[in-house]
């Protein structure tokens, strides 16, 4: 989901990522992060074979896809969920099944899988957190657990390895994470399944937001467009968008095909690989895989939120995925509470130029070097370990 789009409602579910408002600045940088706008490079110069998965169907969002293929399945048990996600999504799914919850955070250690406790009769949501998984704990434990369902979530990397190798029963991947497109959720069988499509007409939403991505591009070309013209569209867009299980605007169905995804895939791995390097922090990505940007653990969360208005008045917009707030729904891990207070996305994607990386990596750097030094003196009075770097 993108981004502020979903700030928290009174009685509402949580937002699905948060991040720090862009704001008008009187001599704006130019930004990093925030919504995608629409930019005809990133087509294909010349047709290619298809790369999207065989039978799959297009939904407008990957939590539609998800709900109707849960209704689909109508099986009793329950919905196992890793507990660093999406809570929005997960509150979503719970009015198709009731949620248990298994230890899977951000931490490079995958899935703990003795935590997960699923029966036959329920459905598992796997992730590949943040694109940096293999899947190779997954594809031992469908092995062996044949009759339980497994739906795997691509959204962090949609058409790497992983994607591309799964065995699992579903996959679902939210495409406008990664992909400058409006709308889209793709869901497929790895295993061949018949899977279910969308229902009814292309959602409002989808519309609204490829106007403010348009509006976007001539903001960005210089042209006299004020910023919250599009922002409202967008932020109305995602709004009604949210969670629809309608097919995806004919402007995704169009454009997807011809995207050039090898070259935006590069070119955000390229850009996250040279930001982890000039931060000298180490970070695991299985060999082909696109990390999903840069995951930043502040040493509390006051650090954390003023590094996020420190970024922000820079133009550096960084989502956080996921908060989880105790008193609302939340997953009951107290170590992924914990760490969902630290975390922070540097949001470079494939947008970003050379010296935008640079500007973030100088932003950063003083930070992290605090942040380590408060780390090693803190080894040193036998506090346990601190710091940034997940
Ligand atoms: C990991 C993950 N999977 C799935 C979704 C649902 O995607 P969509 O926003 O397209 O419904 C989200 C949304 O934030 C997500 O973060």
């Amino acid at each position: 989901m993108t981004a502020s789009d979903h700030e928290a409602r009174p009685g509402g579910p949580p937002p699905r990522e948060s991040r720090s408002e862009p704001r008008e600045y009187a001599s704006e940088p130019r930004e990093i992060g925030s919504e995608f706008h629409w930019d005809p490079a990133v087509l294909l110069r010349a047709e290619q074979d298809g790369h999207l998965p065989a039978g799959h169907k297009l939904f407008a969002t990957g939590c539609g896809a998800m709900s109707t293929l849960l209704r689909r399945l109508a099986l009793p048990g329950r919905l196992h969920v890793p507990s660093f996600f999406c809570l929005g999504v997960a509150e979503t799914l719970s009015a198709d099944m009731p949620l248990a919850w298994y230890r899977h955070l951000p931490d490079d250690r995958g899935p703990r899988l003795a935590t997960l406790t699923a029966v036959p009769g329920d459905v598992v949501l796997a992730q590949n957190l943040f694109g940096r998984e293999d899947g190779a704990a997954w594809r031992d434990w469908i092995d062996t657990h044949p009759d339980v369902t497994v739906l795997e979530d691509h959204s962090h990397d949609p058409f790497g390895p992983w994607a591309g190798t799964s065995t699992a029963q579903y996959a679902v991947a939210s495409l406008r994470k990664t992909l400058p497109l409006p709308d889209g959720g793709l869901l497929w069988s790895p295993r061949g399944l018949d899977v279910p499509g969308p229902v009814g007409e292309p959602a409002e939403g989808a519309h609204l937001k490829l106007a403010a991505m348009l509006l976007k591009a001539a903001w960005l070309d210089g042209r006299p467009i004020a910023k919250h013209a599009f922002r409202d569209l967008q932020q109305r867009g995602e709004r009604t968008l949210l969670g629809s299980a309608a097919p995806p605007s004919a402007f995704t169905a169009a454009v997807l095909p011809v995207l050039d995804i090898a070259g935006l895939r590069a070119a955000s791995t390229g850009n996250a690989q040279a930001l982890t390097a000039l931060l000298g922090v180490q970070r695991f990505v299985p060999p082909g895989a696109a990390p999903f940007r840069v995951q930043l653990l502040s040493p509390d969360e006051a650090e954390r939120d003023a590094l996020l208005r420190h970024l922000a008045s820079h133009g550096i917009y960084a989502p956080v995925h996921w908060r989880q707030d105790r008193g609302s729904l939340w997953s009951g891990d107290e170590a992924a509470a914990a760490l969902a207070a630290r975390i922070l996305t540097v949001p470079v994607d494939h947008r970003c130029t050379p010296t935008d990386v640079h500007r973030a990596a100088e932003l950063l750097a003083p930070r992290l070097k605090s942040a380590r030094s408060a780390a090693s003196s803190s080894a040193r009075r036998r506090v346990g370990p601190r710091g940034i770097g997940v």
